[in-house]
């Protein structure tokens, strides 16, 4: 049953074609009449990125989001990077095209279970701090110190957080591995994964660099260490653009991140050719082309037009946001 009795918006739910050119164009309408913002990442379709009036990594956005002079932000992305545009705009309205649009590493650490832990690891007599990686809830975001994405870990483990303290790094246990590695910090590691990252195949990977010998293998920190011991560069999404750009000869790159990062890649530099490196399936271990992140995969064109004209759904303000918001600020504002 359709909540309010609304009738379908034509294309959503009743599975009517319509032509992207046109739901662009409707989208661009839109955005003026309902004075909004679109901001999407990296790894939703490329025609969504295309309309978008910023596209970018989570800390770029995070960032842009505070710059936003629209009354309304549509989020393109998925559910925790729309809860931060709203902790850092709370008078805004934030929109995500699709509430159902969650995240693995997300959902691998509840807030219950890391309050208990932290408890647990004080009452053990562990002097910690916590740092967490921006695909947390907004409420796991209000029981830690420090939230670091792919593009600022290092810099915020290297030089914010205290030496004489002991790491609690949640949840995404492939990027504190990394981050130990090349900070040389020991960490607790919580252990989550990304359902994208966690699943490229070592064999099809080093079977394709055979393929095209060449080839330079581009990795982002949420692939396990497999993955980045034979990778030529690791990096965050937007590492991995300023990387492929400011290489003027071209190249094959394989790319071991989400398959729709192929897009601002071959924007910025279209001299190369970019490859998507393939995954397994971990029921069959067969191989397949399952580096699409399903969350993300939620956004379409529809969703977006939908949400632009019905105003909803919307990321509703909650009261730990305010802490939350304090350290988000702290980490990646300041
Ligand atoms: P970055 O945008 O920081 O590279 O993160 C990638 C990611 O997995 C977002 O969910
Ligand atoms: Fe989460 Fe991985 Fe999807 Fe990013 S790609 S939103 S980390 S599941």
């Amino acid at each position: 049953m359709r909540e309010n009795n609304l009738l379908p918006i034509a294309g959503e739910e009743t599975g009517i074609y319509e032509d992207p050119l046109d739901l662009m164009d409707e989208i661009d309408r839109l955005k003026v009449a309902k004075d909004a913002t679109i901001l999407a990442h990296y790894y939703v379709d490329g025609e969504i990125q295309d309309i978008a009036d910023f596209a970018g990594d989570s800390l770029q956005l995070a960032r842009d989001a505070v710059n936003v002079t629209t009354s309304t932000i549509v989020f393109a992305g998925v559910h925790f990077m729309a809860e931060t545009a709203k902790m850092l705009n709370p008078e805004k309205t934030v929109l995500l095209p699709d509430l159902q649009a969650g995240c693995s590493l997300s959902e691998s650490c509840p807030a219950d279970k890391l309050a208990a832990y932290q408890a647990e690891l004080r009452a053990k007599g562990h002097d910690i701090v916590t740092v967490a990686y921006i695909n947390t809830s907004a409420a796991v975001k209000s029981l830690c110190d420090w939230i670091v994405t792919s593009g600022n870990a290092r810099e915020v483990v290297e030089n914010r957080v205290p030496k004489d303290k002991e790491i609690l790094f949640v949840p995404d246990q492939h990027l504190g591995r990394y981050l130990m590695e090349v900070t040389g910090r020991e960490m607790i590691l919580w252990p989550g994964s990304c359902m994208v990252h966690e699943v490229f195949s070592l064999q099809d990977l080093i079977r394709a660099k055979k393929n095209n010998p060449d080839s330079l293998v581009i990795s982002h920190p949420e692939c396990p260490q497999n993955i980045l011991d034979v990778s030529d560069f690791v990096g965050g999404t937007e590492k991995m653009r300023q990387h492929v750009a400011a290489i003027q000869e071209p190249k094959t790159f394989l790319v071991a991140t989400e398959a729709n990062m192929i897009h601002p890649l071959e924007a910025i530099a279209p001299q190369h050719e970019f490859i998507p490196v393939p995954g397994i399936m971990t029921d069959t271990g067969e191989t397949c082309a399952c580096n699409r992140c399903p969350h993300m995969a939620r956004n379409t064109l529809q969703k977006v037009r939908d949400c632009l004209k019905r105003g909803k759904p919307e990321i509703l303000w909650q009261p730990y946001f305010d802490k939350a918001k304090e350290v988000v600020s702290r980490s990646l504002l300041q």
